[in-house]
């Protein structure tokens, strides 16, 4: 059986001014009317495969991600609390301990609550050749053909075909964000591919090999749900054993370790809404090239995204220009620079 795990931390800090840590990314309207979190499970709802969905986020944001299910009808499995972010290594370990309570064979399908998947058909279709490979015991990643040599992402070098697996191939090499003359050397070789950051696996499996690699990280998640806190709707990890745990994405944890990887190229019009420029791109444009949202002015305007919360917001004469005003803060970015936008709320954290 397969369980989507559906990880909804982390703080989006890219999308500043907009995502804040009391309202992250993936519980924003970004797309459409529904927060990234709603989306995510929305696609699949019509898998019949799938049973109920786990989420794990911060203790901060239980209520919020709560309502956020409870509106469209989605009953989850469970939603586990994080008592703070360790990033997703310890997040997948502690869903893998849930799980196996409830079935000592269960898949579990780790799903970011901030992607875009446009062709859900193809997703979906991908998701069952790896199921086939995951259920031999292979960490399955999914592959996205790389547009650029972007450093964000994990580089997935592909091998051999897996023979008993349709549509999967060993991975030979995991690199994750790799700097850039790297990326670069990786764009050039037709073998590699973007890694996605969503896994499907045998919850077994992946506790074995975090287990190998990470002892640290799977003993003090094992004592965290071990003595979690448990009520109705939620399952809070032990804040004492958890605040132990080293904090580490499961990319450099177990991927770019394990020897059990495979990856299934996945052409799903995928997209992590990682920028202000990546969200751009995905949303509808006017005659001019722009997004306009809100109660906007422009002339002469061209290519650009111009959002206002609430505040009027007149723009003349520029092009390839960002502007994000919120009740508190104003952003103005090129779109060649959106990858500073992160560092602004790190200076920020740093001043206080
Ligand atoms: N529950 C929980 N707890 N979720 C978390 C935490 C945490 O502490 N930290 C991050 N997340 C969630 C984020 O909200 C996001 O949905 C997902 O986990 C991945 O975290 P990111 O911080 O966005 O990772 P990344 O984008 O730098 O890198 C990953 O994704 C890339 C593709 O978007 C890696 O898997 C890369 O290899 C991959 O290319
Ligand atoms: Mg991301």
């Amino acid at each position: 059986k397969i369980y989507p795990v559906i990880l909804a931390g982390g703080s989006g800090t890219r999308l500043w001014p907009l995502s804040r840590a009391a309202l992250p990314k993936q519980l924003l309207p970004l797309c459409s009317q529904f927060s990234m979190l709603q989306e995510t499970l929305l696609r699949l709802s019509e898998w019949t495969e799938l049973m109920p969905p786990l989420i794990t986020c911060g203790n901060e944001h239980r209520f919020l991600v709560a309502e956020q299910l409870r509106a469209i009808g989605v009953t989850p499995l469970g939603i586990l609390l994080e008592p703070e972010g360790k990033n997703t290594a310890p997040s997948v370990a502690a869903a893998a301990h849930f799980l196996l309570k409830e079935d000592k064979e269960a898949l579990m399908l780790v799903l970011p609550a901030d992607h875009v998947i446009a062709d859900v058909q193809a997703f979906h279709l991908t998701v069952q050749r790896a199921a086939q490979a995951a259920r031999m015991g292979a960490l399955a990643t999914f592959g996205i053909v790389p547009s650029g040599p972007e450093t964000g992402y994990g580089y997935i070098r592909r091998g051999e075909a897996v023979e008993s697996a349709d549509g999967c191939f060993a991975v030979e090499k995991f690199v994750e964000k790799p700097d850039s003359s790297t990326a670069k050397i990786f764009v050039a070789d037709p073998a590699y591919s973007w890694n996605s950051g969503m896994f499907l696996f045998l919850a077994s499996c992946y506790l074995e090999e975090l287990h190998t690699f990470r002892p640290a990280i799977a003993e003090s998640c094992r004592k965290a749900f071990n003595d979690a806190y448990r009520d109705l709707d939620f399952c809070r990890l032990d804040e004492v054993f958890f605040a132990e745990c080293p904090s580490e994405s499961i990319d450099y944890a177990v991927m770019e370790n394990t020897a059990h990887a495979v990856v299934v190229p996945a052409e799903i019009g995928w997209n992590d809404v990682g920028s202000w420029s990546a969200l751009s791109q995905i949303l509808d444009r006017d005659t001019n090239g722009n997004v306009l949202r809100g109660d906007v002015y422009t002339d002469s305007v061209t290519n650009s995204m111009i959002r206002a919360e609430g505040r009027f917001v007149a723009v003349v004469g520029v092009e390839d220009l960002i502007v994000v005003e919120t009740k508190d803060a104003v952003l103005v970015v090129h779109k060649d620079q959106v990858q500073k936008v992160k560092k602004i709320v790190d200076d920020l954290r740093i001043k206080g």
